[in-house]
């Protein structure tokens, strides 16, 4: 098989997202590894995640910096280290800047749980129905200077139900979080996805190498 593209998963929380990523990661078949964890915060449930799942795990903590600028040079270091090349936001509860995206660009993914551009920012699945929203949802999208701006490479729908609280709509869209994030990088690592300004081409699989097998074609 190919060489697996190595991920950086950087968490601030329970982690279940990079749980989904790890799970898909066992498949010998799929195109990526998790090559480091990294949480801001030690209690991060992500950081147990991924020691449970033999990955190696530390806590860069934003509270020994001086400046959101500082803290990103040490997350481009311990990310270099590794050998990351694609970096996946699971649950990041900082901002990054441009030491990130400079050392990363176009190599930086996030998962939001609302159908953007509605609802970016913080309690979203809150707003989705106070909004009075039928259908919300989640987005996989690449990381820009803004606050989940970035051009769109995946998105899942789901509906908003009347007796909805936040915290069910969010239970509802994290079950599609975990099958459209494993998905986005899977695109991203076999060389399929392509960025046109706030485009997001996807390329069509390659054909499967059985086609080649029967010649001449048995159809026709
Ligand atoms: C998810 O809802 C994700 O969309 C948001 O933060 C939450 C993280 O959940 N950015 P988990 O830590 O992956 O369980």
């Amino acid at each position: 098989m190919s060489k697996r593209m190595r991920l950086g998963v950087l968490a601030s929380g329970g982690g279940s997202n990079l749980q989904a990523i790890i799970d898909r990661c066992r498949d010998g078949g799929f195109p990526a590894e998790i090559a480091v964890v990294i949480a801001n915060n030690p209690d991060a449930g992500a950081l147990e995640r991924a020691r449970q799942a033999g990955i190696p795990a530390r806590c860069i903590n934003h509270r020994d910096f001086a400046g959101r600028e500082p803290f990103d040079a040490a997350l481009v270091a311990a990310l270099r280290e590794a050998g990351v090349e694609l970096v996946v936001l699971a649950g990041f509860m900082r901002i990054i800047t441009r030491v990130m995206l400079d050392a990363f660009p176009q190599r930086i993914i996030n998962i939001h749980p609302a159908l953007l551009p509605a609802f970016p920012g913080l309690h979203v699945q809150q707003q989705a129905i106070d909004y009075g929203a039928r259908f919300s949802g989640c987005t996989v999208h690449f990381v820009d200077g803004g606050v989940d701006t970035g051009p769109i490479i995946i998105q899942a729908v789901v509906p908003v139900l009347p007796a909805d609280t936040a915290d069910t709509l969010a239970a509802r869209i994290l079950e599609q979080e975990h099958r459209i994030y494993p998905r986005a990088i899977e695109l991203i690592a076999t060389g399929r996805v392509h960025v046109d300004g706030r485009t997001v081409a996807i390329a069509p699989a390659a054909a499967p190498l059985s086609a080649a097998l029967v010649n001449p074609s048995l159809e026709g």
